[in-house]
């Protein structure tokens, strides 16, 4: 049986460390991981035996420890590219390697957080954390993990109470905890802050720097939020349809200078906001083109 321990790194980093000298039983990681999409598409099944492209040539390299967010319009195919990442879904062409090798079907070098904590109701807080430990972890040294990212994401007064006896943001904090309780190499974001309110939100971006930089990993963040994407990015891919093509593929690529946190207010970020806005089909005054303008109240029910 393979142990491993949480240590503290230079800045308290948290890190699984192997003390078997073959190498661990279970597949955990000590670092980030890179990601290299190569040409990647996907295609749906579509109406009368038709494939309906919702991604076509998707090729990016992620660097280990980077934060890459992901934008792009309702529907353009964000999360079926996180899906792919992860092995929850294949791709119709294309390669896709984490750390130089294939991805596998649900791939445990990698964890996924969603929009909404999907945290078992009849469980604790630590036991819902507990349950992102890769199988076969040890008790003890699960127990000293789980606390220590309970810890980490401030909810160490909350550990034994039910989702229930929590807000929806101390439940997201919790869900963060349970992706990262198998110390993944890649962690996967999709949305995870969409369902908070904005002061909420701007905490839990900042508690996911705060993670960043203890527990290292390589981020895909999936939003529709290009704030958020500038304030937590390391770069940002926004994905999108050009003309006359099926299928979505990288549209921008931008690389956010500076280093976080960053200004809100800076110029250089208002002048990315503008083109990110503009990509997503938003004008300066945040209307959106193309999408006909309601003059009349709507009437209850929406
Ligand atoms: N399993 C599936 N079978 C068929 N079509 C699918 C499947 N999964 C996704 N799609 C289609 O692929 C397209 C992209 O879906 P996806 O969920 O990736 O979009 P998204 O960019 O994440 O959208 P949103 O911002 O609304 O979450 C949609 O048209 C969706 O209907
Ligand atoms: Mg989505």
């Amino acid at each position: 049986m393979t142990s491993s321990r949480l240590t503290a790194g230079p800045q308290g980093a948290l890190r699984a460390v192997s003390n078997s000298a073959k190498g661990p039983e279970f597949e955990t990681t000590d670092a980030a991981l890179t990601v290299s999409f190569a040409g990647i598409g996907r295609t749906f099944p579509g109406e009368r035996g038709q494939g309906r492209s919702v991604l076509r040539d998707i090729s990016l390299d992620v660097k280990a420890g980077e934060v890459l967010a992901i934008l792009g319009t309702s529907g353009c195919g964000k999360s079926t590219l996180l899906r792919i990442a992860g092995g929850l879904d294949s791709a119709t062409t294309g390669d896709i390697l984490i750390d130089g090798r294939p991805v596998t079907p649900f791939d445990a070098r990698t964890a996924v957080g969603f929009q909404e904590p999907r945290l078992l109701p009849w469980r604790s807080v630590a036991d819902n954390v507990a349950l992102g430990l890769v199988r076969g972890t040890p008790k003890t040294e699960g127990a000293a993990r789980v606390a220590n990212l309970i810890d980490l994401v401030g909810l160490g007064a909350f550990a034994g109470h039910r989702p229930r006896q929590i807000s929806g943001g101390m439940a997201q904090r919790a869900s963060l905890a349970r992706a990262l309780a198998r110390n993944p190499g890649v962690l996967l974001l999709d949305e995870p802050f969409g369902a908070l309110d904005a002061l909420t939100r701007l905490k839990m971006q900042d508690l996911l720097l705060d993670v960043h930089a203890a527990a290292p990993t390589t981020v895909l963040l999936v939003t529709h939020d290009v704030d958020e994407a500038l304030q937590l990015a390391d770069r940002i891919i926004l994905l999108g349809r050009k003309d006359g093509e099926e299928g979505s593929s990288i549209a921008q690529e931008i690389v956010v200078p500076g280093h976080r946190p960053r200004d809100r207010g800076s110029a250089e970020l208002a002048e990315l906001r503008g083109r990110l806005l503009a990509g997503l089909g938003i004008d300066r005054h945040g209307e959106a083109r193309g999408v006909e303008k309601t003059t009349a109240m709507p009437t209850f029910p929406y």
